[in-house]
């Protein structure tokens, strides 16, 4: 989690409105606390930072004054030390001439501070970017130039992260990064003056220039405002990288005219699943799974939160359409669990939107370690999964902006079913309705969900269960639910609420049914439990007069089949949870306390 942003210029100019922009773009990362500074021509500092979201600090502290050469801003999602404006970033050293801020985790962040104290260093917060600063101060003091102050400072700052850091006296910014991701960007500004600048992430250099330069961990880089410069850690040698081109479209960053980037995400699948139906069919890493997979002792599927729903949806579907046993597991605990017990007999398929959660890159290691076979499934392109992974299949769903994940998961589901297929022998999976019935799904619920959102927003308690390939979309559903509209929504088995839970129904009270086309009596069952107790019976599912008879509320899917109904019905329960979520007045791309891409454990 976190943001950073850097830029180095030709010459001193305003700098605080492009700061305050490119930190906007970053605020999926973070946005507990924000901070700009400016590195100015006299040899001094403009830092400006404190907590709360980007426009109201640029604002409270004038950010668009700030002028410099040199620029860096950074987002915080906290971790080491609470949201407060001395934990907010970017940090300065003891006597105020060097200035850096950090995404990621400094895990020995505790010990270094007691080091920097000891040795009488000014050390103002418990933020572990601070540590970064005063560890390359450390170094400087010792008399090491910048750049080996650097090199040695990487050394002794253990964790994952990525960092930017500037010394007042000259005319350079320095980054550097371990286990997280960090891009730079050179172009020229409207006047055609040259410029260079270093993010965690592309969306905050895209709309500046299209030519990048993507940092490995080992490598320092050195921006001047012409050109960069990357070195190697370990022995300071220079390396050669040609900048490449990105062509991706912008658009996906910016709304399109939908009030939040949920809704617009939620309206993308069907188009975005259109696309990966193409790029499956192109892929050989396709082959290179199946090969692998017929072969394998045993198939895991890894992945957190989202990522891991649809591993448990991609098992049912390994079992229902190739026949083929596969073992879903939250990656943190596939180490203890299984780790133990895999070797080079066993395929894992690890699967996350950013590609960088750490929970999943820690279970990627010790699987390796093991010898187990490592794919990926990511979204984003470059991030450390898609490079430690044997081979990796792509989402294709361009930028996720909103922190709850929805066109990132279908096109997790999709990449599974497509697999299964595949496995099971098909060459063509049947599955290029999707798309279509993705579209008419939206359209046939938007308006029912908009309204049901109005009825049920009272309550902040609730069920959401489902059976065989809906078991794992109600607990998808409850986790929207519970994520954005922060009611307490449990995902369940439906076939388990009689066991204990169905002694919370009362009048009205709200339990969410999604029903397998092929299980409709297991499902009336449930409804019957909830329905004779006052409660009130809301069935997601295809058109069948069963359903219709004994549910308070049925929400029409169109005919797709046991395999896809499940897929198309997790999209009413997205837009339930953002409909519920906006009446309630909080803003469903930034949900409180959450980050969209967590680096740490
Ligand atoms: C989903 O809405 C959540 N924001 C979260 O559960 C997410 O899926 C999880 O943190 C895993 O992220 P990843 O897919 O980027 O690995």
């Amino acid at each position: 989690m976190c943001g950073i942003f850097g830029i180095v210029t030709s010459k001193e100019q305003p700098l605080g409105e492009l700061l305050t922009a490119a930190a906007r773009r970053l605020m999926y990362r973070g946005y507990d606390s924000v901070g700009a500074a400016t590195l100015r021509d006299d040899g001094t500092i403009d830092l400006r930072k404190d907590v709360g979201r980007v426009d109201a600090v640029a604002e409270k502290y004038n950010f668009s004054e700030m002028v410099g050469r040199r620029g860096i801003t950074q987002l915080r999602w906290a971790t080491f030390g609470e949201p407060s404006q001395v934990n907010a970033q970017p940090h300065i050293d003891s006597d105020g001439d060097i200035v850096g801020a950090h995404n990621g985790n400094v895990v020995n962040n505790f010990k270094l501070r007691q080091q920097f104290i000891a040795e009488g260093l000014t050390v103002r917060s418990e933020n572990d970017g601070e540590s970064c600063v005063h560890a390359v101060e450390h170094y400087v003091n010792k008399g090491y130039d910048f750049v080996d102050a650097i090199r040695l400072a990487y050394g002794d700052l253990a964790g994952d992260y990525a960092f930017v850091i500037g010394h007042a006296r000259d005319d350079r910014l320095y980054a550097i990064k371990k286990g997280s991701g960090l891009v730079v960007g050179l172009g020229e500004d409207a006047d055609g003056q040259p410029f260079t600048c270093v993010s965690s992430d592309l969306p905050s250099i895209l709309p500046l220039t299209r030519r990048i330069v993507r940092i490995q961990d080992d490598e320092i880089i050195i921006l001047w405002p012409d050109h960069v410069e990357l070195l190697s850690v370990k022995d300071g040698q220079r390396i050669e990288r040609e900048p490449e081109i990105v062509t991706q479209s912008m658009d996906a960053v910016q709304k399109g005219g939908y009030p939040h980037f949920m809704l617009k995400e939620i309206h993308e699948q069907p188009q975005v699943a259109r696309e990966l139906l193409h790029l499956l069919n192109e892929a050989s890493e396709v082959n290179t799974f199946i090969e692998q997979a017929r072969k394998a002792r045993n198939l895991y599927l890894l992945g957190c939160g989202t990522s891991y729903h649809a591993c448990l949806l991609g098992a049912v579907y390994f079992a229902q359409i190739a026949g083929r046993a596969a073992i879903p597991v939250l990656a943190p605990q596939f180490i203890r669990q299984y780790a133990p017990a895999v070797n080079h007999e066993d395929l894992g398929v690890f699967v996350s939107q950013s590609g960088e959660t750490k929970d999943v890159l820690s279970a990627l290691q010790v699987a390796e370690k093991r010898g187990m076979t490592a794919i990926g499934i990511a979204n984003v392109i470059g991030s450390t999964l898609t490079k430690a992974a044997a081979c990796w299949l792509p989402l294709g769903c361009g930028y996720e902006i909103s922190v709850p994940a929805t066109k990132t998961f279908t096109n997790q589901v999709v990449t599974f079913l497509y697999l299964a297929y595949r496995l099971a022998g098909l060459d063509s999976p049947p599955l290029e309705g999707i798309p279509d019935l993705m579209e008419q799904t939206l359209e046939m619920t938007a308006p029912q969900m908009e309204a049901l959102a109005g009825e049920i927003n009272s309550w902040n308690d609730l069920y959401c269960l489902g059976y065989g390939a809906t078991y794992p979309i109600a607990l998808e559903g409850a986790l929207k639910l519970k994520e954005i509209t922060y009611a307490h929504c449990e995902g369940m088995l439906s076939t388990e609420f009689k066991h204990g839970p169905l002694s919370a129904v009362s009048d009205g009270y709200p339990v969410l049914f999604a029903a397998p086309p092929d299980d409709v009596p297991l499902i009336v069952s449930g409804i019957n439990e909830v329905t004779c107790r006052g409660g009130r019976a809301i069935v997601i599912g295809e058109e069948d007069a069963r359903l219709r008879g004994e549910a308070s509320d049925v929400i029409a899917l169109p005919k797709a089949g046991p395999a896809i109904s499940p897929l198309l019905a997790v999209l009413p329960l997205q837009l339930l949870s953002y409909y519920m979520s906006v009446r309630r007045g909080y803003d469903p791309d930034f949900p409180r306390n959450l980050s969209k891409t967590l680096t740490v454990d």
